[in-house]
């Protein structure tokens, strides 16, 4: 099991430095079995580096370039983040498909940067509620991950995390039922085995969108979900430590 925080555009210097700290006293114990990380903004992830260095809380960034380097003011490279320390980066996040436009294509370039410089990139993917209505969320479920997946190849299953997040679930209150979170999970699995065998099978699957310390466990209880994506509720160390545990439960023989 694996639980992330995605810290979005949050936090002040402080504030995430006490953040770091507290996720790491709060699941030191009992949750050895859970992987963690946290994605702080760029600005504050090298002192979340020295929060988190000795600790098992891993670092991740929220986005990053396809390029190595080059005139794209504002952007952050691959390798930047990678010389940061960070074992993650979050790509396609549906927020920067939506705010910032960006498609497929350029995800699919994030992903394939990313491991070129030995980050796990954690692939988004999810529809819209317009989109689930009309009985089109595999579709674009697969388009999304076909679309970024398409000049990939897989070293390893631990090199990638897909993070089936639900647009019409994030920041929003409204969780996926277990059994859609589920169904979506179990059709990402044949996806990725389909295009890559048993390390695609073998992919951790993270489901985002309102997981809460009162929903996880009915969620990572479902068998494809191998854990969670965790936006608001990361940002309270105690919630986020309350997520971590319910993914530990299902880690116990
Ligand atoms: P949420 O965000 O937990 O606040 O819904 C999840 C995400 O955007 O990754």
């Amino acid at each position: 099991m694996l639980v992330v925080g995605n810290w979005k555009m949050h936090t002040d210097f402080r504030g995430a430095v006490r953040l770091a700290s507290e996720v790491i006293r709060l699941t030191e114990t009992d949750t050895r079995a859970v992987g963690v990380g946290v994605c702080p903004p760029f600005v504050w992830l090298e002192a979340v580096r020295e929060a988190t260095r000795s600790s098992r809380v891993a670092l991740g960034a929220q986005n990053g370039h396809p390029a190595e380097n080059g005139a794209f003011t504002g952007e952050v490279a691959m390798s930047m983040l990678g010389a940061l320390g960070c074992r993650f980066v979050i790509v396609g996040h549906s927020e920067r498909r939506q705010v910032f436009g960006e498609d497929d294509a350029f995800v699919g370039e994030k992903v394939g940067a990313a491991m070129g410089q030995g980050l796990v990139p954690i692939l988004c993917v999810g529809e819209t509620l317009d989109e689930r209505d009309a009985g089109q969320a595999e579709a674009v479920v697969q388009r999304q991950l076909d679309g970024a997946l398409e000049s990939v190849t897989l070293d390893s299953a631990e090199s990638l995390v897909v993070a089936y997040e639900p647009v019409w679930a994030i920041g929003t209150g409204r969780t996926a039922s277990p059994e859609q979170a589920q169904a979506m999970h179990a059709f990402i699995r044949a996806r990725l085995a389909a295009r890559f065998g048993d390390d695609g099978r073998a992919v951790v699957l993270l489901y985002g969108g309102s997981v809460k310390p009162n929903n996880a466990a009915d969620l990572f209880a479902q068998p494809d979900l191998d854990g969670g994506l965790i936006g608001g509720a990361s940002l309270d160390a105690e919630s986020f430590a309350a997520i971590v545990r319910a993914a530990a439960q299902q880690t116990e023989p």
